[in-house]
């Protein structure tokens, strides 16, 4: 491991022990590592987790960590150029091609395509990857360049592609097309044109998509007042919380943003923890602290600074003695009888889990319980050639 265990008494002490994890385990190519440890995710680095990291990095003092993970996904999906302009085409013609013929969710830290098998056909994170460099840029004012060509190319990836079924967040269902990727989707083509990343027609394209998205948003995928998991579903998704804040795709303050947030609690949180949804068995089904800071980061928004706080301390509170915060904990198991299963498949519990990190450092800042000022950065690979990175 790149870090050194140590007990942690406080945030601050669990925020530096975060910024540390995510920018030593940061790779020489600029990737995060979902985790370090965990079987079935070594040696990979996901977009969507990534995304997050990278935007809880922006703001916690490690901006050049940021910029060098943003320069990693600029670099992966422009190797991937050709690919697009067919999916493209072939979409345009009526003949879209098949989805396993699609850009995958995780990338070796090389940029290559994973050879194990994976669920690998969802959209959100290439939405995701451009939300968190644009509004990067604007915190730092940094310059564009370099990156308007592989966002470019994303969103006529994602332009031509929105309405199709994929996997979700927890690349699972791939049936059906998921509320919380078209709101990463929608935010992604916002971004990317506010910030002036895009331009022309392609621009014009994706102004349209997004409001296109919003709509249908609006139409298929709310019921009984909230956003929906899925279209024809009448259930809710912890990932939803993540359309309020920090997408800010619905307004949280809204009718909408209010009552989705009132149904997350009620079916989805006990005490601080957060399930995924109703009928997850991975691991047993049980509560995923970074849900716990993506609810608190809604609840903020909509004005309900004590919940956020209480949710942001039962995130806290999941890390071990050495301060690793897991993808879920056990406490609370939807479906106890499949927790053995997953444990002799893939190990113990992913941790620690460098998205968990993010969000407590993201969660965390924003209510002013963490001083982004205060924290010291581990040496990554962006200044440090090769003396980052452990792997
Ligand atoms: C989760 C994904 C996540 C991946 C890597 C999966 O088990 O369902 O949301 O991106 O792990 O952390």
């Amino acid at each position: 491991m790149a870090h050194t265990p140590r007990r942690l008494d406080s945030y601050s002490a669990l925020a530096e022990h975060s910024i540390r994890l995510i920018t030593g385990l940061q790779t020489p190519e600029g990737a995060y590592p979902a985790s370090p440890t965990f079987s079935a995710y070594v040696g990979y680095s996901w977009l969507r987790d990534g995304a997050f990291i990278a935007d809880a990095a922006s703001i916690a003092g490690a901006p050049d960590s940021a910029t060098a993970f943003f320069q990693w996904c600029a670099n992966t999906i422009a190797r991937r150029r050709d690919t697009i302009m067919r999916i493209v085409a072939e979409a345009a013609a009526g003949r879209p091609v098949a989805a396993s013929d699609m850009l995958p969710a995780r990338f070796t830290f090389a940029g290559e395509d994973g050879v194990d098998e994976w669920w690998d056909f969802q959209l959100d994170g290439y939405g995701t990857w451009i939300w968190a460099l644009a509004a990067h840029l604007e915190r730092h004012g940094l310059p564009a360049d370099r990156f308007v060509d592989a966002v470019g190319i994303t969103v006529d990836y994602l332009v031509a592609s929105w309405q199709r079924p994929c996997y979700d967040w927890w690349e699972e269902h791939s049936q059906h097309v998921h509320i919380s990727t078209l709101a990463c989707v929608e935010a992604g083509l916002r971004a990317a044109s506010v910030a002036g990343l895009i331009s022309g027609e392609r621009r014009a394209a994706a102004d349209d998509a997004a409001r296109a998205i919003a709509e249908f948003i609006t139409e298929r995928g709310v019921a009984d007042g909230h956003l929906v998991k899925w279209v024809g579903s009448t259930a809710v998704d912890g990932s939803l919380a993540a359309a309020l804040a920090p997408l800010g795709v619905i307004d949280a303050r809204s009718a909408v943003g209010r009552r989705t947030i009132e149904v997350l609690e009620s079916h989805l949180a006990v005490t601080g923890g957060v399930h995924r949804y109703l009928g997850d068995t991975f691991f047993g089904g049980g509560q995923w602290p970074l849900l716990s800071c993506f609810l608190g980061l809604a609840h903020l928004a909509a004005g309900d600074r004590d919940r956020a706080e209480e949710l942001f301390a039962w995130s806290a509170a999941t890390a071990t003695d050495t301060g690793d915060m897991p993808e879920q904990v056990g406490e609370h198991l939807i479906a106890p009888g499949m927790r053995q299963e997953w444990i002799d498949k893939w190990g113990p519990v992913a941790t620690p889990l460098l998205w968990s990190h993010a969000m407590f450092l993201r969660l965390g800042v924003e209510l002013g319980a963490i001083d982004p000022a205060a924290l010291t950065v581990a040496a990554y690979a962006a200044t440090a050639p090769g003396q980052g990175g452990a792997r």
